[in-house]
């Protein structure tokens, strides 16, 4: 597996709103290993499903202009978690990077450019959240370098077992 020290590609992130795009089809046509579509099911059916939520965004991950990954931004209230964090949050789900792009720091260079666009398009939000599965290691590796804080809750009654909640505060000078 390639370091993150390694990468050299500028990792983007784009809105997606029209399903006839041509990053519409290349995110349907992203591909995770056969292990870990436990975690976010399946790719197209998370396109089709976000564009038709008015509450939810779909979002592709670009690496030098090339589709690699997809998330969603839920911003229903009590998305993700079912409740109130204390502060308005956007709760990102259905996040992947292709299998034949990971370990290369796109999906760690994915949240950090994630962020930068709430708070550039969504100032309103302080705070994005998420559950990950405490098996899904490389997940929370990522997550982990990009800047998101375990909370220490965890969420059982998963279909691929207890999960944690993690946030990234999205203030653009986070208090230490
Ligand atoms: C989670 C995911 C998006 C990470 O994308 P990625 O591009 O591979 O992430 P990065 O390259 O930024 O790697 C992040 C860290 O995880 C580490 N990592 C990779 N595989 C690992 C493993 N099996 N165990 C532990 N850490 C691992 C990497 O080494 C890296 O740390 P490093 O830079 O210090 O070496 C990707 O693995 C994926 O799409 N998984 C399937 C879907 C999924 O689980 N989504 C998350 C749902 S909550």
């Amino acid at each position: 597996m390639q370091s993150m020290s390694a990468v050299t590609a500028r990792v983007r992130v784009e809105p997606i709103v029209d399903p006839d795009s041509a990053a519409a089809s290349q995110v349907r046509a992203l591909r995770v290993s056969p292990e870990q579509y436990r975690y976010i099911g399946d790719p197209a059916f998370n396109l089709s499903d976000t564009l038709r939520d008015p509450k939810s965004e779909a979002l592709a991950v670009l690496a030098d202009g090339i589709v690699v990954g997809f998330y969603r931004l839920d911003f229903a209230p009590n998305a993700v978690v079912g409740r109130s964090l204390g502060a308005p949050s956007v709760g990102l789900r259905a996040f992947l990077i292709d299998h034949r792009h990971q370990g290369r720091g796109y999906g760690t260079g994915a949240m950090t450019a994630c962020c930068d666009d709430l708070r550039r398009r969504h100032a309103d939000r302080a705070l994005l959240v998420l559950t990950v599965n405490c098996i899904n290691a490389p997940a929370i590796a990522a997550y982990r370098k990009a800047g998101f804080i375990d909370t220490g809750e965890l969420f059982r009654g998963g279909s691929a077992g207890p999960q944690h909640m993690m946030l990234h505060s999205l203030h653009p000078h986070p208090t230490p």
